[in-house]
């Protein structure tokens, strides 16, 4: 049944459509532009953090990220894609957070909240001094962050960087992990080769909607899965450190 509010909805849409510049070239999946992200987009648009879209660096089943511009800044834009996204996996880690304790259980709200829970974890994590895309702001399943990158291209991901001393990539990882626990209060919780940007000589941490507090439940088996996913990478690469006595030195405890 069309209303009121959903005439003036299609009507922001329609007007988006025509003002996000390359819109139309982006050739992404039917997903991704839903009303809602549209919606979303058009407000970050209208407020001044997008000027235009720009093509996708990574597109996946969770989220597409796309180059924006920002008044002549690169921005890199995060979209979580409303159709695909694991929506139960990501319920049950909001559902151990006390930031999130209030949200709806729809689809749609469990990602919004997703998209917020982001941001804040990439803010607390930059309050800490940790090397992370600086988040911007956020609209719905829109994040707006800082690129990583150069003008030529994105820093890529660790798996296919090529570092010259993988020793000292993996001692800083650890020194991250460590300051992340005790000065963020956070654990990354997917943390990875894929999860990792390698760029100007460091490790940036990216990826960071399914981290949780230290409160969570399981925020101590995530730090182990966390270290144990370092060492598998690593271990091929370099000496690695022993998880059971990092987790004591974090913990104080080793979790089964
Ligand atoms: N701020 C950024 N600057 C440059 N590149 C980025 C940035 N954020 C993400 N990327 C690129 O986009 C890729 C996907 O980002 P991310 O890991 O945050 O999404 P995802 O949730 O894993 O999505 P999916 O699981 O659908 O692939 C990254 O591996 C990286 O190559
Ligand atoms: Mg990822």
């Amino acid at each position: 049944m069309r209303d009121r509010h959903t005439d003036k909805f299609d009507k922001q849409v329609d007007e988006l459509r025509t003002k996000i510049k390359g819109l139309d070239q982006l050739k992404v999946r039917d997903d991704v532009f839903d009303e809602y992200t549209l919606l979303g987009l058009y407000k970050l648009l209208t407020k001044g953090w997008i000027s235009a879209m720009g093509g996708p660096i990574s597109t996946g089943k969770e989220a597409n990220v796309y180059l924006a511009d920002r008044n002549g800044t690169p921005v890199a834009v995060k979209i979580y894609l409303t159709r695909t996204a694991n929506f139960k996996k990501m319920l049950d880690y909001i559902a151990g957070d006390r930031r999130f304790i209030n949200i709806g259980k729809s689809r749609r709200d469990v990602i919004f909240a997703w998209t917020r829970k982001e941001y804040s974890n990439l803010k607390r994590a930059k309050e800490a001094g940790i090397r992370v895309p600086e988040p911007l702001v956020f609209d719905r399943n829109v994040l707006v962050m800082e690129y990583l990158g150069d003008e030529s291209r994105a820093f890529p991901q660790l798996r296919l960087a090529e570092p010259d001393n993988f020793q000292r990539v993996y001692d800083e990882l650890i020194e991250v992990v460590k300051n992340l626990w005790k000065t963020a209060k956070l654990v990354h919780g997917d943390l990875s080769e894929y999860n990792i940007l390698y760029g100007e000589g460091h490790p940036y941490l990216i990826d960071m909607g399914q981290a949780v507090t230290l409160d969570h439940l399981n925020a101590p088996g995530f730090l182990k899965r966390d270290l144990e996913q370092l060492n598998r990478f690593f271990s091929e690469r370099c000496t690695v450190r022993d998880v059971p006595g990092l987790l004591e030195e974090l913990c104080g405890t080793s979790p089964q």
